[in-house]
């Protein structure tokens, strides 16, 4: 903006001395500020994963085997499990039904509290083939399940949403257990399962990182833990719905879930990206009877272990209406060239589920001689802009110290925002000091 030849002197001057301090300097990484209400889950001990297989291949050993429905072997794991659930603090279930002639049971752990309107469930089943022990398939989900239900209790987690466990019998006669379980819910029951997070066969020995793609957020939400790890995931191709979240997918209950492979074969691609063996299969004692407790890879058990915790934690801890609070920032400073093209400061947003809130908070600091001459707008991560500030050539007040608020809510949450600065007008300037996003 034009203004006298005096004013603009020292205006100038003092665009100087503004943005002498690190100009164009690369942008800084983002850092998620510490917010109450949600809380990161804890790491979940391969060891403890790993003792409940060894105690599973006891059971197995000592009753025939193996662990299949109407055996001995499936009932003493129920116990176990119980056992450790109950003295953990959990409500527990155990549910009934008959399949085969012989009596099925469907084990279910609910943590006390949270609104039970929003339930957050995990699931894994517990039966294995009569061929063996059931140790990949699918002990590893069953304990790693356990572990992360044992890591709720020993943090005393008081979620916002409601977190139940569940244990399912015959899945490997067609998912019978978690399709009585299913069956026997009312609809209201149904529609307050707002996720439903399967776990079958995640200790595969020559292991792959799938992750299932039936629901949007959910899928997001285990592609982006793998990612921060720096661990490539694929999609779940190996035949959807060949697990127990086929009866909650059917029901219109949201599903997700992750799988380290089965029967099928590693191509070389997937080897050099995950490591193992090429041109052998995932588990190359799927449903035989050498699925014990040596056929498990502790890397991906211990991964998908934590990446459990991780889904359970970012569900269940997020408010409903949508968590609140949580700070994205980037203070690097970016200097305003005078009349100019636009300059572009980033924020990357990882760990959040869905999509951005209708009442997200940018908070811009930038300084300027004449801000009168700024142009500002929010790129989403998909390239959306939303403008925040116009061009009003009269104003000559300096500085923009601001927050906007603007509706996010078209937008997904994770990715990389920008936020675009442009002086439209010449003769004062300024440079962008930092900027912020409150989810
Ligand atoms: N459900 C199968 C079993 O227990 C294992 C399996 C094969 C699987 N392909 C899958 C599980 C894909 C989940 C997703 O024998
Ligand atoms: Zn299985
Ligand atoms: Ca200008």
């Amino acid at each position: 903006m034009r203004r006298s030849a005096l004013v603009t002197g020292a205006a100038a001057a003092l665009a100087a001395a503004l943005v002498t301090p690190a100009l164009f300097a690369p942008a800084a990484q983002a850092q998620p500020a510490p917010v109450a209400g949600r809380s990161a889950a804890p790491d979940i001990p391969v060891a403890n994963v790993k003792a409940h297989l060894a105690q599973l291949q006891s059971i197995a050993t000592a009753n025939g085997g193996n662990r299949a429905h109407g055996r001995a072997g499936y009932k003493a794991s129920v116990d176990y499990i119980k056992g450790k659930l109950d003295a953990a603090g959990y409500t527990t279930t155990l549910q009934t039904y008959s399949y085969g002639g012989a009596t099925g049971y469907n084990l279910i752990a609910d943590w006390p509290g949270g609104d039970t309107s929003h339930v957050v469930m995990a699931g894994a089943h517990l039966d294995s083939v009569t061929a063996g022990p059931g140790i990949n398939d699918d002990g590893s989900g069953s304990a790693g399940i356990l572990e992360t239900a044992l890591a709720v209790s020993r943090a005393g987690l008081q979620p916002a949403k409601h977190v139940r466990f569940g244990w399912w019998g015959t899945e490997e006669a067609g998912m019978v257990g978690s399709s009585n379980y299913v069956n026997k819910l009312t609809g209201a029951d149904r529609s307050k399962i707002d996720a439903y997070l399967n776990f079958d066969m995640i200790g595969s020995p020559n292991p792959g990182y799938f992750v299932y793609d039936d629901n949007a957020a959910l899928d997001t939400l285990f592609k982006d833990y793998f990612a921060g790890l720096g661990v490539a995931t694929e999609p779940e191709t190996e035949g959807d719905g060949r697990s127990d979240h086929a009866p909650f997918k059917n029901a219109g209950i949201p599903v997700g879930g992750l799988f380290s492979g089965a029967d099928y074969i590693k191509t070389s691609a997937q080897a050099s990206k995950w490591g193992g063996t090429a041109g052998q299969a995932f588990d190359r004692c799927y449903h035989s009877s050498c699925d014990t407790s040596a056929n498990i890879n502790d890397t991906v058990l211990d991964r998908m272990s934590d990446a459990i915790a991780h889904g359970i934690w970012s569900l269940a801890t997020e408010g409903t209406p949508p968590p609140s609070g949580t700070v994205f920032e980037n203070t690097t400073d970016f200097a305003i060239p005078d009349a100019a093209p636009p300059i572009e400061s980033p924020i990357t947003v990882t760990g959040r589920t869905g999509n951005a809130p209708a009442t997200l908070k940018v908070g811009v600091d930038v300084k300027h001689t004449w801000r009168g001459d700024l142009v500002i707008d929010l790129v989403a991560p998909d390239g959306s802009t939303y403008r925040v500030k116009d061009f009003s050539g009269n104003d000559s007040a300096d500085n923009v110290v601001a927050t906007f608020t603007v509706n996010a809510s078209g937008e997904v949450a994770n990715g990389t925002w920008k936020l675009r600065v442009q002086d439209v007008a010449s003769q004062d300037t300024g440079y962008l000091d930092s900027w912020k996003l409150t989810f």
